[in-house]
């Protein structure tokens, strides 16, 4: 059983892979241009007054929660703390045991997938890590409304153009988004504005969902002998980066490399494509598109170069804890033999992530649990 490569996959993604590698492109007649080396997209992604952000992520328009200076109204996030990454791991490792178990015992017969399995441990640990006061109950609740809000959230993100203010997707991601305002107004010790809150929960719930099952359909598909779990974990990170292109607007006329971009363009940041320049990569260029966490035991080149956690003011505030989470998930996907138990697809609706994602454990062994 097998995985679609990315570079197959077609679409918004096809036409990124199969640009030319020439500093920036336009990939239209008017744009969007994408950046294809690491320092303009560093360039793009630094210099904030230039390059904005496109919008708030429901599409609505409504930034009224948001404190910021700039045109689009962002704010940067104090980045996630080591006690809180300390606490995260913890419920994460809890709560993937209880998933585990759940399954086993209500679905024996079934393979594991790996989209669903991982919804609640995320969840709750992201949750945990960001409102250390609240008692169980309270995080499982708000774990679960953040959960309803990224499902509802799906259709309008994926939506060709944004939905209509009364449309029912529109409806339905609204009264979800007000149910976990309204569960984080009530919460206690909250010193920053819900809407804030449940846009950090979201996009470390969400993005973190999707990395953890890229990494478990990269150990399903392959021999994962004497792997290290970190270096899975930055392999997983190159090839299949959830966040796998960001896009900022230009507030003036910009120089990206000599090239001129006039005010109000979009340009394109592709940590994924970003992931397959060969001088960023250790080992043969022609072994670039290839899953081996092996590589980076050569440690000449710096995981993370291609930028898969961002970089600048608004680079992501979780990415300690979102490695460690994945860490954790590697080092129990590595005690096990994981096989495939249908082929993995590329959706690209929102970010990327491996649909379905199915697996079994299929030697022997007892799982470490
Ligand atoms: C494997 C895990 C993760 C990956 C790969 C990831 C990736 C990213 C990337 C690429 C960005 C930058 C997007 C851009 O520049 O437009 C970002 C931003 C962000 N991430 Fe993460 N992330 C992860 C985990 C987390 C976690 C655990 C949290 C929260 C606890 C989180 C919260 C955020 C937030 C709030 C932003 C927006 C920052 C801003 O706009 O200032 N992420 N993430």
């Amino acid at each position: 059983m097998q995985m679609d490569s990315v570079e197959s996959a077609g679409g918004r993604l096809g036409a990124v892979l199969s640009s030319p590698r020439s500093g920036v492109v336009a990939l239209g007649p008017h744009g969007p241009w994408l950046t294809t080396t690491p320092g303009l997209a560093r360039q793009v992604l630094t210099d904030v007054s230039g390059f904005d952000f496109p919008g708030d992520v429901t599409r609505s328009g409504d930034l009224s929660g948001s404190r910021g200076d700039t045109r689009s109204g962002h704010v940067t996030f104090q980045p996630v703390q080591p006690d809180q990454v300390w606490r995260g791991v913890a419920v994460f490792t809890t709560e993937w045991e209880a998933a585990l178990s759940t399954h086993d015992r209500s679905s024996p017969h079934e393979p594991y997938d790996a989209m669903v399995l991982l919804r609640r441990p995320v969840a709750r640990s992201t949750t945990s890590a960001v409102l250390p006061s609240l008692d169980l109950e309270q995080r499982d609740l708000v774990a679960d409304l953040v959960l309803d809000w990224i499902d509802a959230l799906a259709p309008v993100i994926a939506a060709r153009r944004p939905p209509r203010r009364w449309s029912r997707i529109r409806r339905t991601e609204r009264d979800a988004r007000v149910a976990l305002y309204a569960a984080l107004a009530a919460t206690p010790d909250l010193d920053v504005p819900p809407q804030l809150t449940a846009t950090l929960l979201a996009a470390g719930i969400q993005v973190p969902i999707a990395a953890g099952s890229w990494l478990l359909a990269w150990l399903a598909s392959q021999p994962t002998a004497e792997l290290d779990p970190v270096h899975v974990v930055w392999e997983t990170l190159r090839l299949t980066p959830p966040t796998w292109i960001t896009a900022r607007i230009t507030t003036r006329e910009m120089d990206l490399g000599g090239q001129r971009v006039p005010a109000g363009d979009v340009v394109l940041v592709s940590p994924l494509l970003l992931g397959r320049q060969p001088d960023l990569v250790p080992g043969d260029p022609a072994g670039v598109p290839g899953f081996d966490p092996g590589r980076w035991q050569d440690d000449t080149q710096r995981p993370g170069a291609w930028l898969p956690f961002g970089a600048g003011p608004h680079a992501c505030p979780g990415r300690h804890l979102g490695m460690a989470v994945l860490t954790r998930l590697a080092e129990w996907g590595l005690s096990l033999d994981l096989s495939l138990s249908e082929r993995v697809t590329v959706d690209q609706s929102r970010g990327i992530a491996p649909l379905p994602c199915r697996f079994t454990i299929s030697d022997g062994r007892e799982p470490a649990r």
